[in-house]
């Protein structure tokens, strides 16, 4: 691709690893999956995990680095917007997996994306597609969840897990795409989006993006930002909330709650949230904690459920005050 044309892509994608070099984090799966790659023995493959995690971007470069210009020969993608009826796994991946090679450039690599969304029935037919192409082909097969698929087709395949990315391998991307891309961004800015990813380097990258559109040319992009891009409260902000239902009495606390949602376009359950994490930084007498979270628990469902708001908003209240009266919270 041109550097003009990839200019205007999405940084997912203009930042997708081109090689398995490239690919951060994931150490384990890459390490072994180049020492099949040097052996030449590729088995079966299913990786697996939550989504942004480098699946597809990990077998795409493992292909890319295999067959090199003759990839589009040699390599089929499927993907979840494709029909993933009986009917393609029949055709088009027996057609592509029977079609012989001109030259014998050893096997072809199919890859079916978002494997866990094909009906089971589809599901069914492809063990048998696959056992009888081995010879001359190999599938790699892309999840989220390795417990949504046929177990016939998970024996068949060496199971890869891919796991949430840790922030340094989050960090490593981001700092280089900072770089690129020329960008001015605060150190708790960094720390707040490696946070909010929750190990999803897609995200990541996403919410850069929209805060680098958000900023004028040349200006930092701020902690703040960030925040309002994810659309996740401000952790001050809860703060606030949280030590006025501690220290103020009820009506003043309920104001706050109820200023904090008009405001800050607050949910009750994005409170909830946030407490439980800032509470988990506090010292609590255990059989207090388990109190709160247990009672939090509830209420969160009872939103999830379509629970009135201003009834969980003083239940959230009354939890908080009732737990905490024999308690001095100190924060660590
Ligand atoms: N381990 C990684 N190293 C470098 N970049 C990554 C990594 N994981 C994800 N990315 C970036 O995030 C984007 C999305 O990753 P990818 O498509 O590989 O995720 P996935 O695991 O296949 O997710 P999904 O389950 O949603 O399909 C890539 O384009 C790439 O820019
Ligand atoms: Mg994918």
């Amino acid at each position: 691709m041109s550097v003009k044309s990839k200019e205007n892509l999405p940084w997912v994608e203009k930042y997708r690893p081109a090689s398995l070099d490239q690919v951060h984090g994931q150490t384990e799966v890459v390490t072994t999956i180049r020492k099949f790659m040097q052996e030449g023995r590729i088995p079966h493959l299913l990786f697996y995990g939550p989504p942004g995690t480098g699946k597809t971007s990990t077998i795409v470069a493992l292909a890319r680095e295999i067959y090199g210009n003759s990839y589009r020969n040699m390599v089929l993608e499927l993907n979840a917007s494709d029909d993933r009826g009986i009917d393609v796994v029949r055709d088009q991946i027996k057609n592509f997996a029977s079609t012989m090679q001109i030259f014998n450039r050893g096997f072809k690599l199919i890859i079916l994306d978002e494997a866990d969304a094909m009906t089971n029935v589809a599901q069914n037919a492809l063990r048998r597609v696959i056992e009888k192409y081995t010879k001359n082909t190999r599938f790699c097969i892309l999840a989220n969840y390795a417990h949504k698929l046929n177990p016939a087709l998970l024996s068949r395949c060496t199971r890869f897990r891919f796991s949430p990315l840790e922030e340094k391998a989050i960090k490593e991307c981001v700092d280089n795409v900072v770089e690129k891309e020329q960008l001015k961004i605060s150190e708790e800015a960094v720390a707040a989006l490696l946070k909010l990813s929750e190990g999803d380097m897609r995200r990541a990258l996403n919410v850069l993006q929209a805060c680098a559109a958000a900023v004028d040319k040349g200006d930092e992009i701020s902690i703040d930002m960030v925040y309002d891009c994810v659309g996740a409260p401000r952790p001050a902000v809860i703060q606030r909330v949280l030590e006025s239902i501690m220290q103020d009495d009820w009506r003043t606390a309920f104001d706050t709650l109820k200023k904090a949602k008009q405001n800050e376009g607050l949910a009750l359950v994005d409170l909830l949230h946030g407490f439980v994490e800032i509470l988990a930084k506090y010292e609590l007498k255990p059989k207090t904690r388990i109190e709160i979270l247990d009672k939090f628990g509830e209420i969160e469902y009872a939103i999830s459920r379509g629970g009135n708001d201003k009834i969980q908003s003083t239940a959230c209240i009354g939890v908080i005050k009732s737990a905490l009266e024999n308690e001095d919270a100190v924060e660590v």
